[in-house]
């Protein structure tokens, strides 16, 4: 792209993305290709659903899984024998956007590592929290397969979370292009599956607008929150690290003119677009429940309780969403971690020496660094597969 027409993208996703602060404009209108004037709420995928619902019609799911199974590397080609509409599909699916920009993405995967704890914390612990508390996302996760088995379901998720952080994300060797094609894959599967469960009565799940919604508790919630830990970080690391999301959402199926330009309409469009999108559900509770529950349970016995976690969660998330999803308040552990957390990260942040760091920091840093252990671990044993089927219920 010229650096007139990259200017002039940039420029009109801010002030766009402004009036979508003021509620006038689009979710829309705020990205990174021209608006067509299209709604995000009435888009899904139009190439992947009709292909995976005849894949699944045909019977033909089971197969493709199998031989899916070992393709993992991005510069890989796909095994023989898959079915020739689905070839034709991945084909197009695994190219990187025109706009895409390997030195950001190189920048960004940098930024993933330097910054790997505080981004494990948020995406991990911070987003699956928050993804409860949005009612069309939790009923689809609890009513799907994956819902009846939430470790595997949290470990499959984590593995295109890892993968978007890794260093070699979308380098030949890694493994991002292919873990956001099989998304993909499995959303335009959710879509055609969820909407023949009894206890289904949303119409057709994950619009462009839930996929946007659920990309705003990961991307946007992330780079708010080490702001406001005041984590510095240089504009460059900023855009790259926005840039990252932004071709792994395009990977996802959504379309780059609903894709925020900037981290200005970012914050404009996530204001817009989160609201009317979270609130309380029976089944974001118990999903919840589940989550904190395992956070516990897999860190060292003894090290993190289940009241440290529900503190944690509700410091993450805040008292809104927390009281939405019914996490306890567990006043003594929420006032210890507002205490020890901003000298935590100055203290990761190297701005104050070690003994000015509570013991009490220590227990909390070495609790979520097994966590996140535990999920990287889990994550490499599993792989991303197309449902065939909803939770048995
Ligand atoms: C599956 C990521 C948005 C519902 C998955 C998987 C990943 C993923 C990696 C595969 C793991 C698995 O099979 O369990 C994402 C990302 C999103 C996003 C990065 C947005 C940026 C959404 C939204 C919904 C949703 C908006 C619902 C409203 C589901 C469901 C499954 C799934 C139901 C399948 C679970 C099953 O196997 O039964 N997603 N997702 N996702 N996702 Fe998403």
């Amino acid at each position: 792209m010229s650096e007139m027409s990259r200017r002039q993208v940039l420029i009109s996703g801010g002030a766009l993305g402004a009036l979508g602060a003021l509620g006038i404009g689009a979710a829309a209108q705020a990205g990174i290709g021209p608006p067509t004037g299209l709604d995000p709420r009435w888009v899904w995928d139009a190439e992947a659903d009709p292909l995976v619902a005849s894949l699944l019609d045909r019977g033909a799911v089971p197969e493709v899984n199998r031989l899916l199974w070992n393709w993992t590397r991005n510069d890989q080609p796909l095994p023989a024998g898959l079915p020739a509409d689905l070839v034709a599909f991945i084909d197009g699916a695994r190219q990187l956007p025109s706009w895409a920009d390997q030195r950001k993405l190189e920048l960004a995967a940098e930024f993933n590592k330097s910054r790997g704890f505080y981004l494990n914390l948020l995406n991990g612990v911070g987003g699956g929290m928050l993804s409860t508390a949005i009612p069309k996302e939790a009923r689809a996760v609890y009513y799907s397969a994956g819902g009846a088995n939430m470790e595997d379901r949290v470990a499959k998720t984590s593995i295109l979370g890892f993968a978007v952080g890794s260093l070699n994300a979308y380098r030949p060797d890694g493994n991002c292009i292919v873990n956001s094609v099989k998304t993909r894959l499995v959303h335009a599967g959710v879509r055609h599956l969820l909407q023949q469960s009894p206890h289904w009565t949303s119409g057709i799940p994950i619009s462009q607008t839930d996929i946007l919604v659920t990309w705003h508790t990961l991307a946007t919630f992330a780079m708010r929150k080490l702001r406001e830990w005041r984590v510095p970080i240089s504009a460059a690391d900023a855009d790259a690290y926005l840039h990252s999301w932004q071709v792994t959402v395009h990977m996802l199926g959504v379309r780059d003119e609903f894709i925020p330009a900037t981290w200005e309409a970012a914050y404009a469009q996530s204001d817009q677009v989160l609201p009317p999108n979270m609130g309380p559900t029976r089944e974001g509770v118990e999903l919840t429940d589940i989550l904190l529950g395992q956070l516990a349970e897999q860190t060292s016995p003894g090290s993190i309780s289940r009241p440290l976690c529900n503190a944690l969660g509700r410091f993450l998330v805040g008292d809104q969403v927390a009281d939405w999803d019914q996490i306890p308040h567990e006043w003594v552990w929420e006032s210890v971690i507002r205490n020890v957390w901003p000298i935590l990260v100055r203290f990761r942040e190297g701005l104050v020496p070690l003994p000015l760091v509570p013991e009490m920091a220590w227990v909390i840093d070495e609790a979520l660094r097994q966590y996140i252990l535990f999920f990287l671990t889990k994550g490499r044993e599993t792989k991303i597969v197309i449902p065939t089927g909803n939770r048995p219920s």
